[in-house]
């Protein structure tokens, strides 16, 4: 696996694999890598014949009181991941690398960017925008590997690729979940044991939720009641929100009949954390 810590280096090298005719597919990622990000590397292996990953901690994409110095980071371990699942290319580059002074130049999806998390971290998702776009302009992936878990940024980046005309095909892989149930994620690691187990509230909320409309519920509102109520009565998990939404336009809809975005974002102890549930249309869960 070569790893590149310049944007200069990183473009020769995807130039040069291009060259050779080979379809190349990129896993952006911040690192601290699990289950979750190796399930996006799988998938990419094997769809493409050269696959790309980037570790950057974006700093643009954290609030000025969030986590951004204390993001785990686990360099050498990722890099042993990565390359033993068949990764070709890393591409690591430090904050200066991506933002020397005089860079002004960013992405702002917009609206659409002012939901959900975008609505409790204001400019997140223009930090996001921006990282990616430029990943791609790097790389210029034929494919792009994003995560289910992090539903809202999926739909801000269809956003992004479409009114760009950014010619990559986003490819979006499953929630992976530990064995009891909880969403596999980086900030996982924040939680003591007792927060572990609260933090197993979110997905039980979304798990009694799709029984609510397995049994026939179509109505937001039921659901939105559910979840508020579940949630309510575990101590230390303070809601951030709840919300029942198009996993498009990330608006809120009424009646979930025609598919549906059920996401929720709790603080647990001081870790916030997000899980969803995609209802499909038509598609009892
Ligand atoms: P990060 O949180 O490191 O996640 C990288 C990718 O892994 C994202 O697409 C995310 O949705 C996916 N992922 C994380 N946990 C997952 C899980 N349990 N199951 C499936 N996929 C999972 O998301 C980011 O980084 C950044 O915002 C980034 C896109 C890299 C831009 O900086």
């Amino acid at each position: 696996m070569r790893i590149c810590h310049t944007s200069a280096d990183m473009r020769a090298a995807c130039d040069e694999l291009r060259r050779a005719g080979r379809t190349l597919g990129l896993v952006p990622t911040m690192g601290a890598l699990h289950a979750g990000h190796m399930s996006l590397v799988a998938a990419a292996t094997a769809a493409c014949d050269a696959v790309a990953a980037s570790i950057f901690v974006n700093p643009t994409q954290f609030g000025p009181k969030e986590d951004y110095a204390a993001y785990p980071r686990t360099f050498e371990e990722d890099r042993r991941k990565l390359e033993q699942a068949g990764v070709d290319l890393l591409f690591a580059p430090v904050a200066a690398e991506m933002y020397p002074p005089g860079n002004t130049t960013f992405v702002d999806p917009g609206e659409i960017g002012g939901r959900l998390d975008g609505a409790s971290r204001p400019g997140h998702f223009r930090g996001v925008a921006t990282i990616v776009t430029r990943l791609f302009n790097i790389v210029q992936p034929e494919r792009a590997y994003f995560g289910q878990k992090d539903a809202a940024q999926v739909a801000v980046l269809r956003h992004v690729v479409r009114d760009l005309n950014l010619p990559v095909e986003l490819v979006i892989c499953p929630i992976v979940r530990e064995p009891d149930g909880l969403a596999m994620s980086s900030r996982n690691r924040y939680l003591s044991s007792v927060e572990r187990e609260r933090a197993l509230a979110l997905s039980r909320a979304l798990q009694a939720a799709a029984e609510l409309v397995r049994s026939g519920e179509e109505s937001a509102e039921a659901i939105l009641h559910l979840l508020r109520t579940f949630l309510a009565r575990v101590p230390d998990v303070r809601l951030d929100y709840v919300a029942v939404v198009d996993p498009d336009s990330l608006l809120p809809v009424t009646n979930v009949s025609t598919g549906a975005l059920i996401a929720i974002a709790a603080w647990v102890g001081t870790t916030r954390l997000i899980d969803n549930l995609l209802l499909q249309r038509h598609q009892v869960p």
